[in-house]
C-alpha cells in the first residue's frame, strides 16, 4: 500500500507543469508558440533562459524528489524505484491535471537518473552537452541521452529493472519526441 502510495505520489507530482504554470502566469500559451511544447527548452525559447532554467530545475525535481524517496524508504534493489520513476515521466508526459497532455520527460527524466546516480547523471548530461555542440539540435540531444542512459544503468551493474525503467523512460521520450524525429528528417527542427 505504501508502495502504490508513493507511486501515486510520484505520478500526480509529475502531472503538475511548472512550464504550463509559469508561462500562463506571464499571459503565455506554450502551445501556440515555438515547438508547442511545455518543457524547460520551449519555456526558454519563448520566455528566455532564465525561466528555462527554472522549469527545467522544477521539472528535474518531480522525478528526483520520487525516486530518491523510494530509493531511501526501500532501497535500489525494491522494485518500487522503477514504478516511482516511470511514474514520475508519465505524470509529465500524460498529466491527470491536463486532458492528459503534457511535455517530452526529459528534466523529469534527468532527476530520475540523478536520484539513483549522480555520476551516471553528469554522464548522461555530458551525452547531451556533447550533441547538442555538435549538431545544435536539443531535441537530438535528449533523445541521444534518453537512449544512452540505461545502457550506463546496465554496463555500471544496476540491478535489472533499472536497466528496464531506463529503457521504458527511453522508449517514452523517444515516443514524445516524434514531431521533433520528423523534422528532423525534413530538416526543419528549430536549432539552438
Ligand atoms: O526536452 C525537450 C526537447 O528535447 C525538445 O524540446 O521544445 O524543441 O520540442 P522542443
Amino acid at each position: 500500500m505504501e508502495k502504490f502510495l508513493l507511486v501515486l505520489f510520484a505520478y500526480l507530482l509529475g502531472s503538475v507543469l511548472p512550464g504550463e504554470i509559469i508561462a500562463k502566469l506571464k499571459g503565455v500559451n506554450l502551445r501556440e508558440v515555438g515547438s508547442g511544447n511545455v518543457g524547460a527548452t520551449n519555456v526558454s525559447r519563448v520566455l528566455g533562459k532564465k525561466f528555462g532554467a527554472l522549469v527545467f530545475f522544477l521539472d528535474m525535481l518531480k522525478g528526483f524528489i520520487p525516486t530518491y524517496l523510494a530509493i531511501s524508504f526501500y532501497g535500489v534493489e525494491s522494485k518500487a524505484v522503477m514504478f516511482a520513476g516511470i511514474a514520475s515521466v508519465l505524470g509529465h508526459m500524460f498529466s491527470i491535471f491536463d486532458r492528459f497532455r503534457g511535455g517530452k520527460g526529459v528534466a523529469t527524466a534527468f532527476g530520475v537518473i540523478l536520484a539513483v546516480s549522480f555520476k551516471l547523471a553528469l554522464l548522461s548530461l555530458l551525452v547531451w552537452f556533447v550533441i547538442l555542440q555538435w549538431k545544435r539540435y536539443v531535441s537530438l540531444a535528449s533523445i541521444t541521452a534518453s537512449v544512452v542512459a540505461p545502457l550506463l544503468f546496465l554496463i555500471s551493474g544496476y540491478p535489472s529493472h533499472i536497466f528496464l525503467m531506463g529503457i521504458v523512460i527511453a522508449v517514452l521520450i523517444v515516443y514524445k519526441h516524434k514531431p521533433n524525429i520528423d523534422r528532423l528528417l525534413r530538416g526543419q527542427e528549430l536549432k539552438v
